[in-house]
């Protein structure tokens, strides 16, 4: 279980994050927020890249800081950034990762294996990532986030920039991890999550301004229909120019 408590932070004057407090179980969770919300602020306090100014991220009542290399193993991340090796081939950025995050040499061929063909790169696997297309590189990064089978995945606006296509097999890759893990995913994207989210987290200049069910959040907002009538409502409107409702 993993719990914020009170989470604050300030870079310089300005305020990101004001006072996030939160319990994630296993199961998908949407963090959803326009850009600038907070969301990759977040994401990065829960693996530990950000100090907090306040506040206290909590493992199975553990804090997290205090834990160090043994929260650091239960962790899967993917950055919102491409930070990809584009000379690299899929199979050495795959065991670069593996290596940095220390699983055992005899284990990475496997591990390697099965996330490969769990986002179905495989036949990919040895050519250059300069050479594959943006899903494709969303894909890896994907992958590498649930080399050695975290207990705890973050994945940052794993669809952005990508076609409606690429972003279901996205979103069809993070249904299928689910089961015994906690998984959050960040978007601005209603559609991405909606369907696969256990709950949604509306984020929204720093707060959490919504925490529930899809069902709960509609009822919530009036009895709506989906999820994106309780975003135009919370967030206010904006269109992506590819007509794709974003919040
Ligand atoms: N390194 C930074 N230095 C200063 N301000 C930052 C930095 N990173 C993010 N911010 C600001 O914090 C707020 C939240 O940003 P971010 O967490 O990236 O939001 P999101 O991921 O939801 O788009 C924004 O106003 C952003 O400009
Ligand atoms: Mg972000």
């Amino acid at each position: 279980m993993l719990e914020l408590q009170n989470i604050t932070k300030y870079y310089g004057a300005r305020q990101a994050l004001d006072h996030v407090s939160l319990t994630l179980e296993n199961g998908i969770y949407g963090l959803l927020g326009p850009n600038g919300a907070g969301k990759s602020t977040l994401m990065n306090i829960i693996i530990g890249n950000l100090k907090p100014t306040s506040g206290t991220v909590l493992w199975n009542g553990e804090n997290a800081r205090e834990m160090g290399a043994a929260y650091r193993s239960l962790l899967g991340y993917a950055p919102q950034q491409q930070g990809l090796y584009d000379t690299f081939t899929g199979i050495r950025f795959l065991s670069y990762m593996a290596a940095l995050k220390g699983i055992p040499k005899k284990e990475q061929r496997g591990e390697i294996r099965r996330v490969l063909d769990y986002v179905n790169l495989t036949e990919k696997a040895c050519r250059p990532i300069g050479t594959w297309s943006g899903g494709m590189k969303q894909r890896i990064l994907v992958a590498q986030a649930i080399l050695g089978d975290p207990h705890l995945v973050v994945l940052d606006e794993p669809t952005a920039g990508l076609d409606p296509k690429e972003r279901v097999r996205i979103r069809e890759n993070i249904r299928s991890i689910s089961g015994d893990k906690i998984i959050l995913v960040s978007t601005h994207v209603v559609s991405d999550i909606e369907s696969i989210a256990k709950e949604i987290i509306l984020l929204r200049e720093g707060k959490i301004v919504g925490h529930d069910t899809v069902s709960g959040l509609c009822k919530k907002h009036g009895d709506v229909k989906n999820l994106e009538q309780v975003c135009l409502q919370v967030f206010g409107e904006e269109e992506e120019n590819d007509g794709t409702h974003t919040v």
